[in-house]
């Protein structure tokens, strides 16, 4: 690589270089050692509950169909034929027992398998060995309580190592109550002109901008607290793997419904997840490098890249599977307010991240770092709930998470 990464970036003292958000070559390097070898958020399992369900996602520019196969295994295969690249499988989601390509018409089964080549016999002579002409399988595919990841590495850790302390705050997603979490709803996508590790960064832990960027949206009560109250008890915690979230502590938010539901369930949650995560709840956070749950609006989304300048963010809506129908509708429509393209909350940060690249773009300022410093050698000062929660805690106003997520990006990145 012509850049030298360890001039223009330092995580260990907050500077990270304007480049890291513009640069094509550093991009093109981010989809070799970052997205063809950490574990990547694919899909959530309510999304393919039946054999023969499929859905298609992308691993980082990949595209990739997860399936469910006539066995009830769920596999991933790379969503191109291997005759002549030609996407097999045009739909977001459905029900199928094979994949016929619609240029040639090789036809894969829901396991990946070429179990069908028009003019086999009279054209191919029966020469064509199709056990060897399969699609391309994703190297790991695994689940943590439903969540669907995948990764192209075959020497990777497990997923479980890879989310490490993460399983702790994730249970508080997919675990809060028996039968798990689902998704509902459909999904929102949507092209933003910004670099993904913004959006991946700001959701792993920065509370900083709340009272600013989202002003508007907290002064009609959509935080469910007034600006003036916004100095709320909570923390910050800092992950391995460059993992991060935000915690705070525990008030119900939301419509009427989602309230009283909300409190009603607490005993259950302490029962099944400890006090700690009754009192203090996640409120945002990021699975390095892209998957992100925003707890509090009961979102998860990926932030799938698309060139240094663009990001396509998918959206999902997830609550309690065993949650009354109508808390269910409500949760949905709240999301749907606060979050996606036309989201209250989503309309501040989508003219931020975009202006934040923008301007790096220039060449004067090119030189210029940001400056990721707030809280630095005080990272670790939360003593008060060390035990009580895994991770490094720090002041719920810290930019630590952030330099933990760089620190991790220079580490898979090889910046030494
Ligand atoms: Fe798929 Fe030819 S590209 S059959
Ligand atoms: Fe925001």
């Amino acid at each position: 690589m012509a850049i030298d990464l360890k001039a223009i970036t330092n995580a260990d003292s907050g500077l990270i270089g304007r480049k890291l958000f513009t640069d094509r070559e550093i991009y093109e390097e981010e989809l070799e050692r970052i997205f063809a070898r950490c574990w990547l958020f694919l899909t959530h399992e309510t999304q393919i509950p039946n054999p023969g369900d499929f859905f298609t996602t992308y691993m980082g520019e990949d595209p990739v169909i997860v399936m469910r196969d006539s066995a009830g295994k769920i596999n991933a295969f790379i969503n191109s034929c291997r005759h002549r690249g030609m996407k097999v499988c045009r739909a977001d989601q459905g029900n199928a027992a094979s994949f016929t390509c619609a240029y040639h018409g090789w036809t894969y089964g829901n396991d990946g398998k070429l179990i069908g080549v028009p003019n086999f016999q009279d054209a191919y002579f029966e020469q064509l060995d199709m056990e060897q002409w399969g699609l391309v399988p994703v190297t790991q595919v695994d689940s943590y309580k439903g969540l669907i990841f995948g990764t192209f590495d075959a020497t990777a850790a497990s997923l479980r190592d890879y989310l490490g302390e993460m399983t702790f705050y994730l249970d508080y997603l997919v675990d809060r109550r028996e039968g798990g979490a689902e998704v509902i709803g459909g999904m929102h996508k949507w092209i933003s002109p910004t670099n993904w590790k913004l959006p991946a960064e700001n959701f792993a832990g920065d509370s900083y901008h709340i009272p600013t960027a989202h002003m508007s949206a907290l002064m009609i009560g959509a935080s469910g607290r007034a600006p003036s109250d916004f100095e709320i008890a909570g923390f910050t915690a800092r992950l391995d793997n460059g993992h991060g979230l935000l915690l705070r502590s525990t008030f119900s938010v939301g419509a009427e419904l989602s309230r009283q539901y909300e409190e009603s369930i607490r005993p259950e949650i302490a029962r099944r997840l400890g006090e700690p995560l009754a009192e203090f709840t996640p409120l945002v956070g990021t699975v390095f490098p892209n998957f992100s749950p925003f707890y509090n609006q009961r979102t998860i989304r990926v932030w799938h890249p698309r060139g240094p300048d663009k990001t396509e963010v998918w959206a999902w809506c997830m609550v309690d599977k065993a949650a009354p129908d109508d808390v269910k509708q409500e949760i949905l429509k709240l999301y749907q307010q606060g979050f996606g393209p036309g989201g209250m909350l989503e309309q501040d940060d989508g003219e931020n991240w975009p202006l934040c690249v923008q301007t790096s773009k220039g060449r004067a300022i090119s030189p210029y770092p940001f400056n990721e410093t707030m809280g630095l050698g005080k990272d670790f000062d939360s003593e008060r709930y060390n035990e009580r929660f895994p991770g490094r805690l720090a002041h719920f106003l810290s930019e630590t998470n952030a330099r933990g997520f760089y620190q991790q990006w220079e580490k898979v990145m090889n910046v030494s």
